[in-house]
């Protein structure tokens, strides 16, 4: 296994970018130019914290998610990248949530900071806890406390959608990628327009709605998502999850109805971001799932909750 990750190697102010050193007592990061002063709580370094992703803190922490072999059959089909190819490698996971892909770039060696606004760290934080190359940070996208071009890879699986400006935020996330390092990102995908139509109107209501009236109904959905020949012809009507297993079905469920901001883009969209911000080598990413009905539907872009997904090498 990699060294410790060194905080200093990657945590720069998210004002000025300048050199953060850490107080004697170990209770906070100073930075060396402006002066300004981020605590440490609990041993993660807290740059800020975001009441509009407060779902997300309650659901990580609530939902124990992470499965070994399903999360690196994930993280190949969502990056393109073998894990085993981390090791030594400087990681940057740009949304850890409760960090189940920090916790897989941490088992294969790499360096690897995750970083996500909201509580959901806690549990990042303890996923990760017996790995010192991992580093988690409750910070902003929008506003990263991290050095530019220091990352070899930086991935960002299902985040950017759900911040109020998931362009600034990806260009933000892709200054953090050094030159001929690789950046993957996979989005909600734009759907067809009647099942957009019918997802905002949905949404517009339980985005509304107060967590204890908005888990049961997710509870109900996760039934009806055990159903079979149901749960796969009606959620091409609106979205329920139809996961094999029932905790990653409910907090799925969650995941899509709760968060306050909700984007859907085409590959066109996000491919044209990457030429923007400098990469080449863009290639967007096949879906998991074959099959002629599911390929049909997938390029129809009939599969909600399904993805763009691209990944790019940062010019030198
Ligand atoms: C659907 S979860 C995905 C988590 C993780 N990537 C995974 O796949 O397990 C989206 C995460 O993005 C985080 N997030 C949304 N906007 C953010 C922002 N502006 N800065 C940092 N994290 C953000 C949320 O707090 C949430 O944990």
């Amino acid at each position: 296994m990699t060294g410790a990750t060194r905080p200093t190697d990657f945590l720069r102010c998210p004002i000025c970018q300048s050199v953060m050193v850490e107080n004697l007592d170990n209770a906070a990061w100073r930075c060396s130019k402006c002066e300004r002063v981020f605590p440490i709580v609990d041993g993660t370094p807290r740059f800020a914290a975001a009441a509009y992703l407060k779902s997300f803190g309650r659901q990580w922490n609530r939902y124990d998610v992470a499965r070994w072999d399903e999360d690196e059959a994930v993280f190949r089909v969502k990056t393109g990248i073998d894990p085993e190819a981390l090791a030594g490698l400087d990681v940057l996971d740009a949304g850890c949530g409760g960090g189940r892909y920090s916790l897989l770039a941490a088992r294969s060696g790499a360096n690897v900071v995750g970083v996500d606004l909201s509580d959901a760290v806690e549990k990042a934080r303890s996923l990760c806890s017996d790995y010192p190359n991992a580093l988690i940070v409750q910070a902003d996208l929008l506003s990263l406390p991290l050095a530019e071009c220091a990352f070899d890879v930086v991935f960002s699986i299902g985040v950017l959608h759900h911040c109020p400006d998931p362009r600034g935020a990806f260009a933000s996330v892709a200054r953090r990628v050094k030159p001929g390092g690789t950046l993957a990102v996979w989005l909600y995908r734009q759907n067809t327009p009647p099942q957009e139509l019918l997802n905002k109107a949905l949404r517009r209501v339980t985005t509304r709605l107060p967590a204890r009236v908005l888990e049961p109904l997710c509870v109900g959905l996760g039934v009806l998502g055990g159903v079979p020949m149901l749960n796969k012809g009606l959620n091409k009507l609106f979205n329920f999850s139809n996961h094999p297993d029932w905790t990653l079905r409910v907090c799925d469920n969650f995941d899509w109805y709760a968060p306050r901001y909700q984007s859907h883009h085409t590959i066109a969209e996000l491919t044209d971001w990457f030429h923007a911000e400098g990469f080449e080598a863009i290639e967007p990413l096949p879906p998991a799932r074959g099959g002629r009905f599911y390929q049909f539907a997938y390029e129809h872009n009939m599969i909600i909750g399904s993805g763009v997904n691209v990944r790019g090498v940062r010019k030198k």
